[in-house]
């Protein structure tokens, strides 16, 4: 029964995240388009510094910006930021029932570091609040004013992170808690900062007085880094599912890799909806297209090179292997505590099962250590690399 539940806490929390999610992101790439599109096509109000004609759903949209105040507040001003807060709150509940709640087999991996789950999950809620902090610092140092460099700095920081999370955590959920890092930056942004600070211009504007420009100024900041993060955090999340990218050994150089990709992919809307054009827009889709060669080739190579297993192995041995290590979880009847039946249907009972799986087994046993889970019954790196002589020498019986 508990299993179940579980499972549908899982799914249904999972459900209302990724809606939130695609509210928050659909909703910020308009703005993000809307800003860069307009024009004045002279049918401003006074005041109005752009203006953008729409056609959609079957009538046309005029939406006009003010830059300062409209000569009358309207009745009703609509605000973007509960996309955000449910998207942060259902992403942090989803984590607290996949990594927390079965933290055993999910957050800790205890040939990373032999860790209680009480102070895994106390590291994980730590990791997000001291990720914010030392972000919020950055963008209130004197980086700020050198755009350029405070990216490089932020940059730097979330792959050093990165590697950080790998020294604690499974290789899943360490990928996993630098998505959950940054997407707690880019909601925090909304939530202290940017919000706020609209709040403070709105009041000052109402009250007659001019707004101070530095509250303007600290918005588009963190705005534009919450626009370049967007496309990294989305990958990381549903890489989740990839263990050639989360389970690779240097899975923190990949995250290095997603963000430029993600960023320069973002950066080429971000001119072309501005109405730039030539140069501006040549350069963005071939360094996209070399970093997905190069994050491509560097899932195929593996750090230290691949262990020698110097005799046949037969699938007598490939099974006595998944005997020891697989099958508390894969069998018909598994006998860990975690799980009533068998996890994805995947059972290692008889030697054809075994046979049937194998293309998976390769991925996710010998180039990755995804499996087995936390790597709970202890493989060595020696049966892993058994496994993979069988399957590479054509699963022979003898
Ligand atoms: C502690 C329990 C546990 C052990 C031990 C374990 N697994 Fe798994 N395995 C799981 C769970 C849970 C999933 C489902 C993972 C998911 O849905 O993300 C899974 C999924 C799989 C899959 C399917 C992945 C896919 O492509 O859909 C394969 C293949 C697999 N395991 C192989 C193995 C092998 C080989 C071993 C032994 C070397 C092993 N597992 C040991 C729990 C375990």
């Amino acid at each position: 029964m508990e299993i179940l539940l579980h499972n549908w806490a899982e799914l249904l929390v999972r459900w209302l995240h990724i809606i939130t999610a695609i509210a928050w992101i659909g909703s910020s790439f308009y703005f993000m388009w809307l800003d860069n599109s307009l024009r004045d096509y002279g049918t401003l109000e006074p005041k109005a510094s752009g203006e953008n004609w729409s056609v959609h759903g079957g009538g046309f949209y005029h939406i006009q910006k003010f830059m300062v105040s409209p000569d009358k507040m309207p009745s009703e001003l609509h605000w973007f930021k509960w996309e955000s807060y449910i998207t942060w709150i259902s992403g942090f509940s989803l984590m607290a029932i996949v990594y927390y709640w079965g933290a055993e087999s999910y957050l800790i991996d205890r040939s990373v570091l032999d860790i209680s789950a009480a102070a895994a999950i106390a590291i994980s809620i730590g990791s997000l609040a001291i990720g914010w902090a030392v972000y919020d610092l950055l963008c209130r140092s004197p980086l700020k004013e050198h755009g350029t460099v405070m990216f490089t700095v932020l940059f730097a920081f979330i792959v050093v992170a990165a590697y950080g999370y790998g020294q604690v955590f499974s290789s899943r959920a360490a990928f996993l808690h630098v998505g959950a890092m940054i997407a707690t930056m880019m909601s925090a942004n909304v939530f202290m900062i940017i919000i706020p600070n609209q709040k403070k211009v709105v009041a000052s504007l109402v009250a007659g007085q001019d707004p101070d420009p530095a509250l303007g100024k600290a918005s588009k900041l963190r705005s534009t880094h919450n626009n370049y993060l967007t496309l990294p955090v989305l990958f990381m999340m549903i890489s989740n599912h990839y263990p050639m990218v989360f389970g690779h050994d240097w899975n923190w150089l990949l995250v290095g890799f997603v963000l430029a990709l993600g960023a320069v992919i973002r950066d080429y809307f971000n001119a072309h909806n501005a109405g730039k054009s030539g140069s501006a827009l040549q350069w963005q889709w071939p360094t996209a297209a070399v970093l997905t060669v190069a994050l491509i080739a560097l899932t195929a190579w593996k750090p230290g090179g691949e262990m020698v297993v110097e005799d046949d192995v037969y699938t007598i041995d490939a099974l006595a292997i998944a005997q020891t290590r697989c099958v508390a979880c894969h069998s018909a009847r598994p006998t860990d505590e975690d799980f009533n039946e068998a996890p994805g249907g995947v059972m290692f009972d008889t030697p054809e099962q075994l046979k049937q799986y194998a293309a998976r087994i390769m991925a996710q046993t010998v180039l990755t250590k995804t499996m087995p889970l936390g790597n709970k019954t202890g493989m060595t790196d020696l049966e892993r690399a058994r496994m993979g002589a069988w399957i590479k020498t054509g699963m022979k019986d003898e």
